[in-house]
């Protein structure tokens, strides 16, 4: 007989005469002649239960199984009469596979965000963590489908570049130079005698990558890990994250603005419809808004307003921040947050930041001040995706690149880009982790993510 995964079982409504099931022991009660078992096989927030009848032969072990414990159970599903459920296992055998000893830390009661972190290996087998889990692998799903659906081409960029895409030098080196002791030339490491022949780093952005692959193949998108040695000690940043990166040929920024309103909207929308049990999880011991933002998301027109307009209802908002504000420095969280959650209510989108903020690669606007950024704001996150019109005109580009002392010879290929059929184009890039949180109301990005990597901590 095949295993059945309990999400399929309880799914299909109908009373079986033969189902066998796999999982691990949440909990277990006994009562006269009977041991009732709660069985979880991570298919789903729900459980079955399994009723084990004391004429079981090795009943003297089944009612001594602990929490923790592997099971497997061949019996009929028949409809329960007790309370609680609506379906329960009635046991032929009960397979005992492994037992758990008392020492197994996720005994039934509710452990604390930052203790379960200290046990990122075993998190994923509570219920919290288990759905924050399967709605990551539905999102996943859901980007590819949303692309899919629309003719974009998935792109691999690759994880390991010579190029620093947001210039901000927040890279990791990748060497196999000795660290102690690496050839040296006029008194500097010498990389060329590097594995690679220079200098190279994890990602940070597959960008650069997917422009030129825009450029060929019309839309395209990435999904992979990127990359950032910042040492800030936040709740939404880490080390390690992921990020969904489309970039369309022949589009501006106005068309790029869509598509960010369009995919939140739609993803949004999709774990609404896909993911509801373990939502509502979420939205009761997590977060209590967290539906109503949703439906929020999911529904409203996304404000839109220039940097400039932005930073004046800052100035006039009355409110203390911690960070100043004034045209030329770039927003903070708090102004962020303050403008989602309080002033519009609902999510925006800011264009047009001022360019001695922003990235070499995006389009100067004629203002010669500002270039065609774009970020989305959430509520209770802020950003959840940066993004802009490419610098498309090859003399301007080169010029803004002079500006900001970048190498040009290092981005030769980039360049050429420019000079072989150039056109306007744009992209953004959805943090993958921010977007779990707005999906679970969970506030520190260290529990939407298995292992997360942040400064001085890279335990599993
Ligand atoms: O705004 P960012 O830096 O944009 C870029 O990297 C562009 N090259 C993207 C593009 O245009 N193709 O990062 C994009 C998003 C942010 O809005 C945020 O959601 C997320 O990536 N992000 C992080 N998430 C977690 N931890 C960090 N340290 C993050 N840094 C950025
Ligand atoms: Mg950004």
């Amino acid at each position: 007989m095949k295993r059945i995964k309990i999400s399929k079982l309880l799914k299909s409504n109908v009373p079986k005469d033969e189902v066998l099931i796999k999982g691990w022991v949440r909990t277990r009660r006994d009562s006269k002649g009977f041991s009732f078992i709660e069985v979880n096989d991570g298919s789903c927030l729900k459980n079955i239960q399994i009723v084990a009848d004391s004429t079981l032969n090795n009943y003297q072990d089944v009612s001594r199984l602990s929490t923790g414990s592997a099971v497997v159970i061949a019996g009929k599903l028949v409809e329960s009469t007790g309370p609680g459920q609506e379906w329960e296992v009635i046991a032929g055998r009960v397979e005992i596979v492994s037992l758990a000893p008392e020492s197994y830390p996720l005994q039934k009661k509710r452990h604390t965000d930052e203790f379960l972190r200290t046990i990122a290996h075993l998190r994923p087998r509570t219920n919290k963590y288990g759905a924050a889990f399967r709605i990551r692998s539905e999102l996943s799903f859901a980007i590819h489908k949303f692309f899919r659906d629309r003719d974009f081409k998935y792109i691999h960029s690759p994880i390991i570049t010579g190029s620093d895409c947001e210039g901000a030098g927040e890279l990791f080196k990748v060497t196999t130079l000795a660290l102690g002791n690496p050839p040296k030339k006029d008194g500097k490491t010498d990389y060329s005698r590097d594995f690679f022949g220079k200098e190279a780093n994890l990602t940070v952005s597959g960008q650069l990558s997917a422009e030129m692959f825009a450029l060929a193949l019309g839309d395209v998108y990435t999904f992979g890990p990127t990359f950032r040695a910042e040492n800030s000690h936040t709740s939404r940043h880490v080390a390690e994250f992921w990020m969904v990166e489309p970039e369309m040929a022949f589009c501006d920024l106005e068309g790029n603005m869509d598509l960010a309103e369009e995919i939140i909207k739609y993803l949004t929308s999709y774990i609404l419809d896909e993911c509801i049990d373990d939502l509502e999880l979420f939205a009761k011991f997590v977060d209590k808004s967290l539906m109503s933002t949703l439906e929020n998301v999911a529904s409203s027109d996304f404000r839109r307003l220039s940097y400039t307009a932005a930073v004046k209802i800052l100035q006039k908002s009355g409110k203390k921040f911690e960070y100043d504000i004034a045209f030329g420095k770039d927003l903070q969280t708090e102004h962020e947050r303050y403008l989602a959650e309080h002033h519009f209510k609902k999510p925006l989108i800011i264009f047009d930041y001022p360019k001695n903020i922003k990235p070499f690669y995006m389009r100067l606007n004629d203002d010669n001040q500002t270039v065609a950024a774009m970020d989305v704001l959430v509520p209770k996150i802020g950003e959840i995706i940066g993004g802009s019109q490419r610098e498309e005109r090859i003399e301007v580009l080169e010029k803004r690149m002079d500006e900001m002392g970048m190498p040009k010879d290092d981005y030769w290929w980039y360049l050429d880009s420019r000079r072989f059929g150039s056109v306007e184009h744009s992209g953004f890039g959805l943090g993958f982790e921010r977007l779990l949180m707005l999906m679970t109301g969970i506030s520190n990005i260290r529990d939407v993510i298995p292992f997360p990597r942040t400064p001085n901590s890279i335990e599993f």
